[in-house]
């Protein structure tokens, strides 16, 4: 690619001129208005900054050193120093010539590939996936192929609540309330009938809340009948969750649920109060600060009136049970010892901020070594709302299952295909709906910035114009069209030629693919690519419209009809990237 060749000549340039400058930040980007160049750098001001030298002088002085006849027309220092390159035509033909020979598709596969595990979705046993499943489902999944079709080793596992205080009541459920008909039907339906009936019962009587406890000590204890009961639970969530990631094409590596850990739990709290880390708190034991951070950055401590209180993390109840925290620390040791990751991320909502932070702070002060090794990133995001605004729900108020969200994200795409494609078969509409169905949705949750709310809108995701999945769906069906209708062979040898405006904006716009994937992997944005899918498709239809491309004469038609191929792939790809599928006809 590009950036890289420029970023290194611009090292030597710089060294050159700077021998014993600090060179690890210097970057070469593309700029953000084309009127100025292709990419800029901005390295000089700092080290100018750094070295008390007048900047616009020393990028003078660093220009006179480059030598980058072959790839740029010209650099240009602008404003208070930024160096500008404009990219020669010839340069860009002689990547997409490399892409169109299949040598690479504008991403530079990583030379020190990282192991990344995600952790994400994360359902609870015995709860329907509903529509607060979409967000970690989907942005887990974007990451992890993001990261993978940057040459990293991902490891995806599914973190579910399979164990905890609700099983008790699930128990008792179970045993005193089950309608096996029911559980035939619809499983998961059922295990939320029994858990909120119980769960009222609770309520209501102290008794029962008892009962339900005493179940739970039994299933802890080992009872096996209480076992098979709750393995049976667990096996019946699974096959839901599993048509589910099936609809979604969403694959995990492992699904280790919480009871995985079970084993480690005592020993990970004795460990942590040997170590002095975790310490008694009334009767239960809890993780304090060590008072090493000023109270403001500290996850530890809470201000209340004007006073910095403790806000310990427990690890261990009085009663001697574990908390959701203390499988968290067990899972991260597990995960360590098991994949040597370089980074672990988290995709959960915001609401679990807090938690992740007194957890990542915890197991610093439980295993300062192994902490040093690892960069944990809780990658969390904002609700979906409704058109009014409040957290998106059903007419009646319940929340809404994801299952029907897809069932009807699918209907609405049929209607919309049957209307525009009459002429096909009803086979091949199905499936087009289905791809654009499940890619509105899955894009309308990634575009945003994940840290945002969003108003959930069945119009504006499934619109065939503007920023959405069947748009880009769209575009890459035309691009792939038009590359058949032309009879076009990528091992043809045909010779790209890049001379029009707009010739050179789409290509411009490809070679940037691999900058944005490492982007998206870096800061766990996915609405960065969204965003540039958007821009490419845009310069792909100013393209069309200012140069026609079956009508050329060759080898003008041969090069446009290369371009066209490059750009279904990236679209494909890019898309591909985020989970979302394309058709070939729509
Ligand atoms: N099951 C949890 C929930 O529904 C999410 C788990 C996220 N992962 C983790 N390692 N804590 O909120």
């Amino acid at each position: 690619m590009l950036h890289p060749v420029l970023e290194s000549r611009l090292r030597a340039a710089l060294t050159a001129v700077l021998p014993d400058a600090d060179l690890s930040s210097v970057q070469v980007r593309p700029t953000g208005d084309p009127k100025l160049g292709d990419y800029q750098a901005n390295a000089v001001m700092s080290l100018a900054k750094e070295k008390r030298m007048n900047p616009r002088q020393l990028a003078a002085e660093v220009v006179a050193k480059l030598d980058l006849t072959d790839l740029c027309e010209g650099v240009e220092v602008a404003g208070p120093g930024f160096l500008n390159f404009r990219i020669r035509s010839s340069a860009y033909e002689a990547v997409l010539q490399a892409a169109l020979r299949g040598e690479h598709l504008f991403v530079d596969r990583a030379t020190a590939p990282r192991t990344v595990v995600v952790d994400f979705s994360s359902p609870n046993v015995a709860k329907p996936m509903h529509v607060g499943h979409i967000r970690s489902t989907v942005l887990g999944d974007a990451l992890s192929r993001t990261l993978r079709v940057l040459g990293h080793r991902v490891e995806t596992d599914n973190h579910i609540g399979d164990w905890g205080t609700q099983f008790g009541m699930l128990l008792i459920g179970w045993k005193t309330l089950l309608d096996r008909e029911a559980l035939e039907r619809d499983a998961i339906a059922e295990l939320e009938r029994l858990y909120k009936s119980v769960n009222a019962a609770c309520d209501a009587d102290p008794a029962a809340r008892e009962r339900a406890k005493a179940e739970l000590v039994k299933l802890q204890a080992g009872d096996a009948e209480n076992l098979s009961i709750w393995k049976e639970m667990i096996r019946l969530s699974q096959v839901q969750f599993d048509t589910i990631y099936g609809r979604l094409g969403v694959k995990f590596d492992h699904t280790l649920g919480e009871s995985f850990y079970n084993p480690w739990l005592g020993p990970v709290v004795q460990d942590l109060a040997n170590l002095g880390v975790a310490r008694d708190s009334d009767g239960a034991k809890a993780v304090f600060s060590d008072g090493s951070i000023p109270p403001k950055e500290d996850p530890f401590k809470i201000q209340r009136d004007g006073e910095w209180l403790d806000a310990p993390l427990l690890v261990q109840k009085s009663d001697g049970g574990f908390n959701y925290a203390t499988t968290d620390l067990a899972t991260l040791e597990y995960r360590l010892k098991t994949w040597a990751p370089s980074e672990i991320l988290y995709v959960t909502d915001g609401r679990q901020q807090g938690h992740f932070r007194q957890v990542f702070a915890a197991f610093k002060l439980w295993q300062p070594e192994a902490a040093a090794r690892v960069r944990l990133v809780h990658v969390w995001f904002g609700s979906i709302l409704g058109e009014d605004g409040k957290p998106f729900k059903t007419r009646s108020g319940d929340t809404v299952k994801l299952a029907d969200l897809l069932d009807e994200a699918e209907e609405r795409a049929l209607a919309v295909v049957r209307e525009k494609r009459p002429d096909l078969p009803a086979a091949e509409q199905a499936e087009i709906a289905r791809v654009v169905g499940l890619g509105a949705i899955k894009y309308q949750d990634l575009l945003p910035n994940r840290q945002s709310d969003y108003v959930f809108s069945w119009d504006k995701m499934l619109a065939l114009q503007g920023n959405t999945a069947p748009y880009l769906q769209y575009q890459y069906t035309r691009a792939a069209k038009l590359v058949r209708d032309g009879g076009f062979d990528p091992a043809s040898g045909a010779a790209i030629r890049i001379e029009a405006p707009e010739e050179r904006a789409l290509a411009r716009q490809l070679v940037n693919f691999g900058i944005v994937l490492a982007a998206v992997a870096e800061e766990c944005r996915p609405n960065y690519l969204c965003n540039y899918l958007y821009d490419l498709a845009g310069h792909s239809s100013r393209f069309y419209e200012a140069c026609p491309v079956l009508k050329s004469e060759e080898p003008l038609r041969s090069s446009r009809l290369a371009l066209c191929h490059l750009t279904a792939a990236v679209l494909k790809q890019g898309l591909g990237c985020l989970g979302i599928g394309v058709s070939e006809k729509m």
